[in-house]
């Protein structure tokens, strides 16, 4: 099984992200985009869900229409720099549950540590879009749904918006099955696993530290 790599072409997901990299941008406006972008993301990346048809009974007449149906959402954020994520995904998603992984990146060794962990009891019966919105190393990434997949969830989605080729790959490799949505996907990582030319360091712009 191979997974799917979905990149996003709308313009409107592209005018924020090129908003989005801008050094100058500030972190009130560099949160406000992560969020906006993650709900257009969203939008799109749920189109498989399934529907069923209901009638509903309008104050004119009955209307044939679609509700979702099949398994319920949870939302995962990748500590820090997925919060960021996470209030546009609601705004598409508001029934979904959410759910945390605390991981971060040593940067000597670029390995991620995990330092916390809370999650929906009923986690293993739910669809996951696991968020972050750098895929870097893919060392997050593919420990967090190593991580998830422990707790008998099997029908994962990762979210990002933007990617290095090498966290496709590590992805691609470590999760076969695990579809992978993101806005972009950049050059190379720096020597210091960072996206280039990307956008810095996504949890520093959002959270407005360093
Ligand atoms: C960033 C980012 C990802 C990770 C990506 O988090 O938000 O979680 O790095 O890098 P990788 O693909 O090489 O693992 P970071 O570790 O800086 O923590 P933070 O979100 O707390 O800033
Ligand atoms: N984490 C970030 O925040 N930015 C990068 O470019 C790589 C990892």
């Amino acid at each position: 099984m191979s997974n799917r790599v979905h990149i996003f072409d709308h313009p409107l997901i592209h005018h924020k992200l090129s908003i989005l990299r801008d050094k100058k941008t500030g972190t009130r406006e560099f949160r406000d985009l992560v969020s906006e972008i993650a709900a257009l993301m969203c939008y799109d990346a749920t189109r498989d869900m399934p529907t069923r048809d209901v009638d509903v009974e309008t104050p004119i007449g009955i209307a044939h229409c679609k509700t979702l149906a099949g398994k319920k959402v949870a939302i995962v954020p990748i500590l820090r720099a997925g919060l960021g994520m996470v209030d546009g995904m609601l705004s598409m998603l508001p029934s979904a549950k959410v759910g945390h992984i605390g991981l971060y990146r040593d940067p000597e060794t670029l390995d991620p540590v995990e330092y916390y962990c809370k999650l929906p009891t009923d986690i293993s019966e739910r669809e996951v879009i696991v968020v972050d919105p750098m895929l870097a190393t893919g060392g997050s990434a593919s420990a967090a749904v190593q991580f998830m997949k422990g707790y008998g969830c099997r029908n994962i989605k990762m979210m990002n918006i933007l990617a290095a080729p090498e966290g496709i790959e590590r992805m691609q490799h470590d999760h076969p099955d695990v579809d992978i949505y993101v806005a972009a996907v950049d050059e190379k990582l720096n020597d210091h696993g960072y996206i280039v030319p990307g956008l810095g360091d996504a949890g520093d712009r959002i959270f407005g530290t360093k």
